[in-house]
Formats: structure tokens, sequence, C-alpha cells
């Protein structure tokens, strides 16, 4: 073995490590920001449609983690340092409105499960109700989905240690189990509509973990590991279990599995490439015959993660692939990772360890894809559980826009707000009289504007159709806020279209 590497060796891990940095977004109005920079790897091509892609990165190469949203562009859109570390970041339908979900909370360092709970935000960035399960008042993060077939409750899972004797399944007497269930919430009440418990459906034997020595794994055994949960109109649940690699179809009134997919006794026998392992984000396309899922872990046949959907055949038992969706680059990974169908059509990819997000036609032609933070930085370098993607969200945040003044040029930006189209600057001699000198298109998260030079200046957010949105502070040439009379209009205000441009 060669303990000093030659010359060559040593440039190529001095360009390695070039190539792992991550690279960061800063903004000169919001210098507490640290976003990771969106990188577009693939443009847009035939039938993409705009939007706005989700996510929350963390790791150790995550300076800032905080749920954080891009347009196609690679802009940012809106983050929340304050809200930390999070997960599940995703616009959903809560009784015909549309609402902004996470989960927030600590990660076990030990098994990666979560103790936390589930926010919902309003279109103003403000949280309107915080659910958990009735287990401690917590909820594990790998799922917060407001069904489609409600559109009113939650779908929370939980992981629960609990002291077990294990030397019956080869771990020690002192042992723990990590028991899973996951509760069906009324968002509004709180009430619980319905509960799952896998150990009383599925036999510690289908488990491809083996008990842990409790001084090694921190006491517990792992077994069922539940990664999503939706539940379909005729009120079953689809649960995916991460280790007993399969998806188990759940009838919605005894608990009763239906039917499983995968793992050591499937109810369905697999077609060629149909196999899965280390599968993510399980949902019905259309209906309990076809299942898609971002698949982690190379099985017989593939070198890559992706994304797989199948079709279910009930009557014979087989599963057959319909579709795989690739990423740019072959990649396997260890954990996390979401496929989607979203309504138009279209099916967004998560690279879940690898920090790719890429978008297909249903029948697997990528139309555009990214990464977050660089494209090199696979294998857990950047982690980002789900990413998924928006059409509809609109935020009006309760906050003023934020601007940085050096006497020439204004830095205009407000964090959250999708509606602004223009920017206007006003400038003068005294902070109370201000006259507007410029009116410029926005320009990204932070829009540059240059102007003659001026003691001080504030800037004014219009939307599409002239309204005025919001104000800045006035600042001075140093960016010291002197008059602290920025304001925001409410949404109720600008919807109806009773303009008065009075700010
Ligand atoms: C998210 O959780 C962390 C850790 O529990 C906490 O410090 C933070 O305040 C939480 N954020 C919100 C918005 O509650
Ligand atoms: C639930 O809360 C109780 C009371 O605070 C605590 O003793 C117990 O350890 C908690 N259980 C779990 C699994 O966190
Ligand atoms: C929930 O909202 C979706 C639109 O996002 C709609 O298609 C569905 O019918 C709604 N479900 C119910 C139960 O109202
Ligand atoms: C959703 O609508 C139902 C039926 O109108 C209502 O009972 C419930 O309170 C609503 N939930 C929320 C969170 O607004
Ligand atoms: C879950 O099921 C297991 C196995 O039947 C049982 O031992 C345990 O008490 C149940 N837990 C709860 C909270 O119902
Ligand atoms: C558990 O692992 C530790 C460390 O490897 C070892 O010293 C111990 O003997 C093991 N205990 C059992 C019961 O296997
Ligand atoms: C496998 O599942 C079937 C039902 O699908 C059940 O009848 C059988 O007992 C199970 N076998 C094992 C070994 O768990
Ligand atoms: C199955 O996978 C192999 C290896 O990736 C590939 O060569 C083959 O074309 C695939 N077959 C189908 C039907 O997709
Ligand atoms: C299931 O397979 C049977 C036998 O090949 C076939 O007749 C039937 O149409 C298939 N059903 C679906 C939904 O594809
Ligand atoms: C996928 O669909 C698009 C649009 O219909 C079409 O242009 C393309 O050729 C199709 N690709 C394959 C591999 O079938
Ligand atoms: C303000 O910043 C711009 C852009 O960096 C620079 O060109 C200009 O010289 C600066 N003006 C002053 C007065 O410092
Ligand atoms: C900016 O700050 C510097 C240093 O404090 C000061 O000398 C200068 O006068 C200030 N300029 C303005 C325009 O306030």
């Amino acid at each position: 073995m060669q303990l000093f590497p030659s010359p060559p060796l040593a440039l190529l891990a001095l360009s390695a490590t070039v190539a792992r940095a991550q690279e960061l977004l800063s903004f000169r109005s919001r210098p507490d920001l640290q976003p990771l920079k969106w990188i577009v790897a693939k443009e847009p091509t035939e039938n993409y449609h705009d939007g706005y892609y989700m996510t929350c990165p963390w790791s150790t190469d995550v300076p800032q983690p905080a749920p954080a949203i891009y347009t196609s562009k690679g802009d940012l859109v809106w983050t929340d340092p304050e809200v930390g570390m999070c997960f599940d970041l995703d616009v959903q339908n809560l009784n015909g409105t549309d609402v902004l979900t996470f989960w927030n909370g600590t990660v076990n360092p030990f098994s990666r499960y979560g103790i936390g709970q589930a926010y919902i935000m309003d279109s103003t960035y403000a949280v309107t109700h915080v659910l958990a399960t009735t287990f401690n008042d917590t909820c594990d993060l790998h799922e917060f989905t407001i069904p489609k077939a409600t559109n009113s409750t939650a779908l929370l899972p939980v992981y629960w240690p609990v002291q077990a004797d294990l030397s019956d399944y080869g771990g020690t007497e002192d042992g723990w189990v990590l028991y899973n269930f996951f509760q069906e919430i009324d968002i509004a009440t709180g009430e619980i509509v319905f509960e799952w418990n896998s150990s009383e459906h599925v036999p510690f034997s289908e488990s491809y973990t083996t008990a842990a020595n409790s001084t090694t794994a921190y006491y517990a055994w792992d077994y069922f590991r539940i990664n999503s949960i939706d539940k379909d109109t005729s009120g079953n649940y689809l649960v995916s279990s991460g280790h007993t690699q399969a998806l188990y179809y759940i009838d919605g009134t005894d608990g009763e599995i239906i039917w499983k997919l995968g793992g050591k006794n499937s109810s369905f026998t697999f077609g060629l490439n149909a196999t899965f392992y280390g599968q993510q984000d399980a949902r019905f396309v259309d209906g309990p015959t076809v299942v898609s899922m971002h698949v982690g872990e190379a099985t017989t046949g593939q070198t890559t993660e992706r994304g797989l959907s199948l079709l279910l055949n009930t009557t014979t038992m087989e599963a057959t692939m319909l579709v795989e969706f690739l990423p740019l680059t072959p990649y396997t990974s260890t954990s996390q990772g979401s496929l989607r169908y979203d309504p138009d059509g279209n099916v967004v990819f998560g690279g879940g360890t690898n920090p790719w997000i890429s978008e297909y036609l249903p029948n697997g032609t990528m139309i555009y894809s990214a990464a977050l933070g660089g494209e090199g930085l696979v294998d857990s370098l950047i982690e980002n559980y789900r990413s998924l993607k928006t059409t509809t969200w609109i935020g009006y945040p309760q906050t003023a826009p934020d601007i940085a003044f050096n006497g020439s040029t204004v830095w205009a930006s407000w964090n959250g707000a999708t509606e602004v189209a223009e920017w206007e600057i006003l400038t003068g001699a005294h902070p109370s009289i201000l006259r507007p000198v410029a009116v410029v298109p926005k320009d990204g998260f932070e829009t540059e504007i240059t102007i003659d030079s001026a003691k001080y200046a504030r800037a004014r957010a219009y939307d599409a159709w002239g309204a005025v949105l919001g104000q800045s502070h006035v600042l001075d040439a140093n960016s010291t806020i002197v008059s602290t009379d920025g304001q925001y209009r409410k949404r109720s205000e600008i919807d109806g279209r009773v303009v008065q441009n009075s700010l």
C-alpha cells in the first residue's frame, strides 16, 4: 500500500475537495439567510409546467438547515431559519385551501426517527395548527400527509421505544423494541379517527433486521420502520415499511392487511425489473392498481436509485414494471427519497441522500433536473428527505419587504412573497420626503437596482395588476434603518382587488 500519494493523486484529492464544497446563496438585503444554491443541470423541455420545488436540506454540509422553496430557475422563494431543520415540506389542500405543511423536531441520532410535531402554515406563513399523535404528543418525521380522500385529516406515524426481552430474537434480555404506529387525526378537533399498531399485524419474522445487542445499537430493535402512509378513496391505507421491505394495503375499518407487496411473504409475484429494495414514498397513482415509489438501493438488474411505478394485477397477483424514472447520474441512496405523480401528470423525483431533483413525463422521459448545493454532494453530503413540487402556492408574508442601500444601489427582497412583479424605489434627502426614482421588474429573490446617489431610500412592491403589496422601512446609505414604517398589505385587501395604493 502506498502511504504517500503521488503528485497526480494529491491533485485529484484536492480537486475532489473543491468539487464537494457546497455552494450557497447570499443576499445583501437578508445577510442572515444562507440557503443552498439550486443548480440547474437540465433546463426544462417540452411539457414542463412552471412551479416551485419544496425542500428541507439537512446534514453536516448544510450550514443553515431550514425549509427552502425554489423556482425552477434556481431562485429562492422562501426559507425560514427560525423553523430550523424540517422534513416533508409540502403544499397540501386543507378543506379547499392551500396550506404549507412540514415536520419539525429532533432526530434520534441512533435510530434516525423523529420526536416532534407536524406544523401547518397559512398563506401568510403563520402557524395555524400544530399536530401530533397521542403518544406523548409527538410524531415521527417520515410522513405528514393530508389525504386527498378527506382533505381534513392528517396521517402521522410514531416510533415508540418499549423495553422488551429480546433473547428469543437474538438480542439481550434488557433490550428495547421500537414499535411503529400511525394515527389519522381530524385536524380541526384533534380527534383520532384511526390507529394502526404494526406489531399487531406484522410478525417480527418479516423483518430483515436482527435484534440488536443493547450495548452496540442503543437498545432498539427497529424492525418495521414506517416511511410513508397514504389513504385512498375507499378508506384503506397504503403503508411502506423500510425494514420489512414491503408495502402493506390496510383495511380502513379493522386494520387487517389486504395484501403485501414485496418483503418475505409477498402476496404478489414480480415481473422483470419490478422488484425493489429500500423503497420510500409509496403512493397509489389514480386508484390501487398502479403504485409508485422511490427505490433507493440497487436490486437485480439495476445499479442506481430510481423512481418506479408498478402495475398490480389483483387477479393474477402479479406486479409488473410500468415505467422507471432514472436520475442524470446513477447513484444508490441508503435512505430518504421521494417520487410523486403531480396533478399535471408529470412525475417529480427526489434523490434522498443524493442532491438531485428531477422531473419526468409519465413515460419516464426526463424534462428537468437540478442539484441542491452542488452536483457532487452525493452519499449523504446533502440529505433531503423529500423533494416535492407545487404549481399553486401563493405567499403573502406578514413582514415588510427588506432592502440594503449603499447610496447608489438598492437591493430589494421579500422572503416568501410570490406575487411581487415590480419594485419601485423612492429616495430623498430627508427620510419623510421621498420621491419615486425607478421602477424595475422583480429579478429573482433579490433585485439589484442602480439609482442616482441619494441619502435615504425605500422600496415598494407592486403585483402584476399594479396593487401595492408592501413597502420597506427607510434606510440611510449605510443600510441603517432610520424610519420603521415598513408595511405589508393583508391578503384580504388585495384579493378583493379594491386597489387603493395608499400605503
Ligand atoms: C423546531 O424544533 C426545534 C427543536 O425542537 C425548536 O428549537 C424550534 O423552535 C422548532 N421550530 C418551531 C417553528 O417550532
Ligand atoms: C413519555 O413521557 C413520559 C412522561 O414525560 C416519559 O417518562 C416517557 O419516557 C416518554 N416516553 C417516550 C417513549 O418518550
Ligand atoms: C380534496 O381536494 C382535491 C383537490 O386537491 C380534490 O380533487 C378532492 O376531491 C378533494 N377531496 C374531498 C374529499 O373533498
Ligand atoms: C374542514 O371542513 C369540515 C366540514 O365542513 C369541518 O368540520 C372542519 O372543521 C374543517 N377543518 C378545518 C381544519 O378547517
Ligand atoms: C401493539 O401491539 C403489540 C403486539 O400485539 C402489543 O404488545 C402492544 O401493547 C400494542 N401497543 C399498543 C400501544 O397498543
Ligand atoms: C454486545 O457488544 C459488545 C461490544 O461489541 C460486546 O462487548 C458484548 O459482549 C455484546 N453483548 C452480547 C450480549 O452479545
Ligand atoms: C404469509 O401470508 C399469508 C397471507 O398472505 C399467510 O396466510 C401466511 O401464514 C404467511 N406466512 C408466513 C410464513 O408468515
Ligand atoms: C431490466 O433491466 C435491465 C438492466 O438494467 C435492462 O437491460 C432491461 O432493459 C430492463 N428491462 C425492462 C423491461 O425494462
Ligand atoms: C390481470 O391478468 C389477467 C390474466 O392475464 C387479465 O385477464 C386481466 O385483464 C389483468 N387485469 C388487469 C387489471 O390488468
Ligand atoms: C415520451 O412522451 C413524449 C411526449 O409524448 C414523446 O415525445 C417521447 O418520444 C416519449 N418517449 C418514449 C421513450 O416513449
Ligand atoms: C454600491 O454598490 C455598488 C455595487 O456593488 C457599487 O458599484 C457602488 O460603487 C457602491 N456605491 C457606493 C456609494 O459605495
Ligand atoms: C456611514 O458610516 C460611516 C462610519 O460610521 C460614516 O462616516 C458615514 O458618515 C456614514 N454615512 C452615511 C451616509 O450615513
